[in-house]
């Protein structure tokens, strides 16, 4: 299996999933800090007031990495850290722990790769509205202005948005997400909106001040289809799956809202009609702002539907079948949903791609030997990462592969129920334990994914130390 030289091999985290530190050092309290507050809604009743803890342990942090072997790391930015009211005042202490973790990541020879926003919006702002308030773009373009002059003449990969579907769907629509909110569907569009100008807004910024030639990109989560065969209509499904009008079923599971204005400069129309009978109206200029060029598709994957073309022509869904494996998330594993997704995605908007986010949640625990053998995540990621390469070799131009996640973390209205790391994190004493899977990953980065060619069964009969210097 054959990679570009130039293949990032990444890792990634979020502020609020692991940094902890949540008031200290001047930061304002996030949506999160608060939403974690109300009784019932996090399933172990915790929060990321601690987390990994990361604000304080960086340097092991990056060690780590080092020790993976990883060539680039994926964070986000906590504007609250930066400006705790929001707007306003800069507090310079968040300045300097991102300024710290920026320097110890590439004197270890690990690329930054910057998200500004993975969904932790200062409190302050929420009690304005939030993303339902006009402003909010301008809010976000004077926050990036902070972050750009003071970190790009060091970093230069950036992405602007996680996964909007997520932090609206989940946090305006069902509740269930910070900040626990339920708006109509006009209105969640309307927030939609604000995010997509708030992107656009941040793009022209980072062109505009970036002391380094940036390189930008924008991080939706991938809503795609796997085609039941390879027919040309079973392909055109998937197509129609994951960029055509929505079915109501979905809910706001769905992606050209999210990626057509951005990447096309199109309002999808019948997709906002299809969501609800009075969407906002989107003009002309607002779209320009919308459609900056970018220079790559940064997707999110974990699972994927399979769909043909049913009798009529419709769109139907093959059923999983009885005893499908699921993650303990409850995601089904279909790794060939990553191929899929590279392939249509870069045939519709023509970027290169990066995998931003790749990961399985598996039940595990330190063995008694004091390792963690976690032999289904080696499994699932070279699954996934052999149809990254399929796509790689049919000629699409992917860039690199972001393994969520780093570390076990807070995963968010699940609290620290769910294990996705390459490396271990005790809850309680912080201690951390490379897994299995992370040795593995670095023997796969070390050969540029050459190693994906041998079965992963030698790799978990392999110990740690049998790895090659
Ligand atoms: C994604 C989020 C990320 C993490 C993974 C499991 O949707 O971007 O923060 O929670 O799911």
């Amino acid at each position: 299996m054959k990679f570009p030289d130039q293949f990032i091999w990444g890792a990634g985290t979020s502020s609020y999933q692991v940094e902890g530190a949540s008031r200290a050092g001047g930061k304002g309290p996030s949506i999160w800090d608060t939403f974690c507050e109300r009784p019932g809604v996090i399933s172990d009743g915790q929060s990321g007031e601690i987390a990994c803890d990361q604000f304080h342990r960086l340097e092991q942090d990056v060690a780590a990495m080092a020790e993976i072997g990883l060539e680039s790391y994926r964070f986000s930015i906590a504007w609250p850290r930066i400006l705790p009211e929001g707007t306003g005042n800069v507090n310079p202490s968040g300045l300097e722990y991102y300024d710290r973790l920026v320097d110890h990541l590439l004197e270890n020879g690990i690329e930054p790769y910057v998200t500004l926003y993975h969904w932790d919006l200062p409190h302050a702002l929420q009690l304005k509205g939030g993303w339902m308030n006009a402003d909010a773009p301008r809010w976000f373009e004077s926050y990036t202005r902070q972050v750009i002059e003071h970190l790009s003449d060091r970093v230069s990969q950036w992405s602007t948005f996680n996964e909007p579907s997520c932090f609206l769907g989940l946090g305006y629509l069902e509740g269930i997400h910070a900040p626990g909110i339920k708006v109509s569907r006009a209105e969640f569009l309307t927030a939609v909106k604000h995010v997509l100008l708030a992107h656009g807004r941040a793009v022209q910024t980072i062109r505009e001040h970036a002391k380094t030639s940036p390189n930008i990109g924008y991080c939706p989560i991938s809503h795609s289809a796997i085609p039941a065969t390879e027919s040309e209509a079973d392909i055109a499904a998937a197509r129609e799956f994951t960029f055509g009008t929505p079915e109501p079923a979905r809910g706001h599971w769905f992606s050209n809202i999210f990626t057509d204005p951005v990447l096309l400069g199109v309002w999808p129309e019948e997709a906002a009609a299809a969501f609800c009978p009075d969407p906002p109206r989107v003009t002309q200029s607002e779209l320009e702002l919308m459609y900056q060029p970018i220079d790559h598709l940064a997707l999110n994957l974990y699972t994927a539907a399979i769909v043909r073309e049913g009798e009529n022509g419709a769109i139907e869904h093959v059923p999983g079948v009885p005893g499908e494996p699921l993650t303990t998330m409850g995601w089904t594993i279909r790794p060939e949903g990553i191929y899929w997704a590279i392939r249509l995605h870069h045939e519709r908007y023509g970027l290169p791609i990066i995998i931003g986010e790749n990961g399985v949640a598996l039940s595990e625990w330190i063995a008694e030997d004091g390792c963690v053998h976690d032999a289904q995540r080696i499994d699932f990621i070279a699954r996934y990462l052999r149809q990254v390469g399929r796509a790689v070799e049919e000629g699409f131009p992917v860039l690199g592969y972001y393994y969520w996640s780093l570390l076990d973390n807070f995963e968010w209205a699940e609290g620290y129920t769910r294990r996705f790391g390459l490396i271990h994190v005790d809850f309680d004493t912080q201690f951390r334990t490379i897994k299995d899977s992370g040795y593995w990953y670095r023997k796969v980065i070390h050969s540029n994914g050459a190693a994906l060619s041998a079965p992963t069964t030698a790799a978990v009969l392999m110990q740690p130390n049998e790895i090659p210097q």
